[in-house]
Order: C-alpha cells, then structure tokens, then sequence
C-alpha cells in the first residue's frame, strides 16, 4: 500500500512528513493475557508488545521519522547515547538511509542483543566508562558542538514517530474491547514515551476525536533502584533530582536523569496517572507470567506488569478498569536475563533409553 506496510507513516497525517525511512515498523500486536487479567483483577487487561518492531523495540518509531528529519537536513553523522535499544534502532535505520551512525554505551550495561544489532548494523560504538546520563551529556555536548545530529528522545521528532504507538493502540482497543483503555501502563527510563503518549492523547483531545473522559491515565513505572520521576510525584511534582547512582536488572530503564521529565510529569498528573517503582524481583516474576502466556519480553518491558499488579494490590488502580500495558521490548534483546529467569537445560546422553530414563517414564 501506500505506506509500504508501515504502522507508523499510516499516521502521516500526524507526522512531520508522507513518508519516511521504513523498514517497515509498527502494526504491532494487542495481546489478550486472561490468565494474568484474572489474576490481577481488573477488567480488562491487554498488552500492546511492541519488541515486535523491526529492531525488536518501540524505538523504531521514532527513528523511523528521526532519520528522516536527519536526511532532510543532510547532516553528516547521526548519534545517540543509549541503554541499548535506541542505538540498535539508530544502527539499523542509520544503515538503512546510508548515514554514518555513532553510539554512546555505558560500558558493561547494556544487554547482548542490543550491542550485537549496533555491531552488525554497521554503527560505531563507543563504550563509556561511565552510566547512560553521562554518555547523554557528552552527546549533548558532542552536538551543541556540531559533531553530530542527536537522535534520543530530547529530538522531538522522535516523539512524533512515537506518538503511533497511542493512535495504533486506541484503534485496536476500540476494535476489540469497544472501548478505550482507562489507563495505560508503561516502564519509564528517559520518559520520551510517556511524553510523547501525553502528546498524542492531547492532539487526539483537541481535534475532538476523543472526549475528556476517555483519556487515559498514564502510569509510569520504574526500578526501584532507579526511580527519580517517582520520586519527584511523591515530593509534590515540582521538581525532578538526578540520581547518580542507579542499579537494576532492567538496564533499559538504568537511568538517574530523566531528560523529557519535563514534558511527561505534567503528562502523568493531567491525565490523573501516576508513577510507582518495583523491586527487580518482581520485574522478574512479571517476565515469568508474560512467558508463560506466550509473550517474550524483556525485564523493562516486565517492568509495566509488576507496576499494575502493586497499583492494584495497594488498590490505586480499581478492578473495574481497562488496562492497557506497553512492553516495549523483545526477550531477545537480554537473552542473559532471560535464561536466569527461565529453568535451566537438562544434559542427558544421546541415547532414547536414558532421555525416557531421564523422563522418568
Ligand atoms: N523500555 C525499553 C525496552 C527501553 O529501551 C526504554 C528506553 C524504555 C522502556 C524507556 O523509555 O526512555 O522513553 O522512558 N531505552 C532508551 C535506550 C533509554 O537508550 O534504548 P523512555
């Protein structure tokens, strides 16, 4: 078709552009998860995968239409820093456009996959001694310099591309359930996608397509050990402080300084949503039901289960609601957290007798 199957420019008439850099992304799927809807206990619970997405995350949303911001301009070196998706994203659609990529890794934390995909697709990674929010600075400072064009989610293009992740959702909701989603629940790191989720409910909003009772609450959830957007929610929204040291299992979410704060708390209060963090134990155990639904994430993307299941233990979130939750991306991406989370192989000899033996048939 005209958008080259593409679930992001399908939305053009939302977007900066008719069309883009496509590998083609988007259209991804509204999962039904039952048993995990009836063990929580809400309504209505499905979730939007999007590690379903050409590089495996939702970053290929925003890159798709980052990249060709970047050709438009004609810059002559594309960067980001990253917790390991966004550079996987860039690498592929930086490859894809023919542009010269450069990615800035905090050494040692970021998952196998996602440094593979930068390896492969072409991009030249630098690791940094040092977490993702100092590689961030040095980018910034990499480009106010004129070195490069940054392509994280501080471009707000990014945020456009990102923005189809809402209007793709609320169409298969509305297809499947009759409804909208009363909340959407999504793991928070940088928080551009809670921003550009604000942006897209606020746009549907004013154009009147959808009315003020059918916004969504946006639920943010973060680790425990790197949560200063909860934080600042609990210290009356104000005001954000940077955390220097951040640890979690979940190291797409390992960030102490959340850039687009700005634009997603007044997102998460508007919309009546809130933010809570969760221990890696639970993001674990919420990877674990996901898999055993047939649904293969990663421990970040966990993070957005274990947030509802607190919320709606601690009664925040009530049983008659319709939730949608975002995983943002595919167990590949961390196969390490995967086969910790997951039971171990069994040796046996290449012998039928001895695997029925070992069967216990
Ligand atoms: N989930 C996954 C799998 C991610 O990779 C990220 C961010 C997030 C959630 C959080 O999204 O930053 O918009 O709040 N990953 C970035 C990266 C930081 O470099 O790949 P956010």
């Amino acid at each position: 078709d005209a958008f080259e199957g593409s679930g992001v420019w399908r939305y053009s008439a939302a977007l900066p552009f008719e069309e883009g850099v496509t590998l083609p992304e988007g259209s991804t799927p509204l999962h039904a998860v039952p048993r995990l809807e009836a063990e929580i206990g809400v309504n209505n619970l499905r979730v939007k995968h999007e590690g379903m997405n050409p590089t495996g995350s939702f970053k290929d949303r925003g890159m798709t239409v980052g990249v060709r911001v970047a050709q438009e301009i004609g810059v002559d070196r594309l960067a980001c820093a990253s917790t390991g998706n966004t550079s996987a994203a860039l690498s592929a659609y930086g490859a894809r456009a023919d542009m010269e990529t450069l990615v800035l890794l905090p050494a040692g934390k970021v998952a196998a996959g996602k440094v593979a995909q930068a390896s492969l697709h072409g991009a030249r990674i630098l690791e940094v001694d040092g977490n993702f929010d100092r590689c961030l600075d040095i980018v910034q400072d990499l480009t106010d310099r004129g070195e490069a064009y940054l392509l994280n989610s501080l471009n707000p293009f990014r945020l456009e591309g990102q923005k189809t992740i809402g209007l793709e959702m609320f169409e298969q909701f509305e297809r499947e359930e009759g409804t909208l989603p009363d909340r959407i629940v999504l793991p928070v790191g940088n928080a551009g996608n809670t921003a550009a989720l604000y942006k897209c409910v606020r746009e549907l909003r004013r154009s009147g397509a959808i009315a003020e009772h059918e916004v969504p609450k946006l639920t943010g959830v973060q680790a425990e050990g790197s949560a200063p957007m909860v934080e600042a929610i609990e210290n009356g929204w104000d005001h954000i402080e940077r955390w220097d040291d951040v640890e979690t299992i979940a190291t797409a979410i390992r960030i102490g300084n959340p850039v687009n704060a700005p634009k997603a708390l007044p997102g998460i209060r508007e919309t009546g949503g809130t933010a809570v963090a969760v221990s890696d134990e639970q993001i674990t155990t919420a990877q674990r039901d996901l898999a055993e639904e047939g649904i293969g994430v990663e421990p970040a993307s966990a993070a957005s289960i274990a947030g509802l299941r607190k919320l709606r233990r601690e009664g925040v979130v009530s049983d008659d609601e319709d939730v949608a939750c975002l995983t943002t991306g595919h167990l590949l991406k961390d196969p390490d957290a995967a086969a910790a989370a997951g039971s171990d192989p069994e040796p046996v000899p290449a012998d039928t007798e001895a695997v029925l033996d070992h069967l216990g048939a």
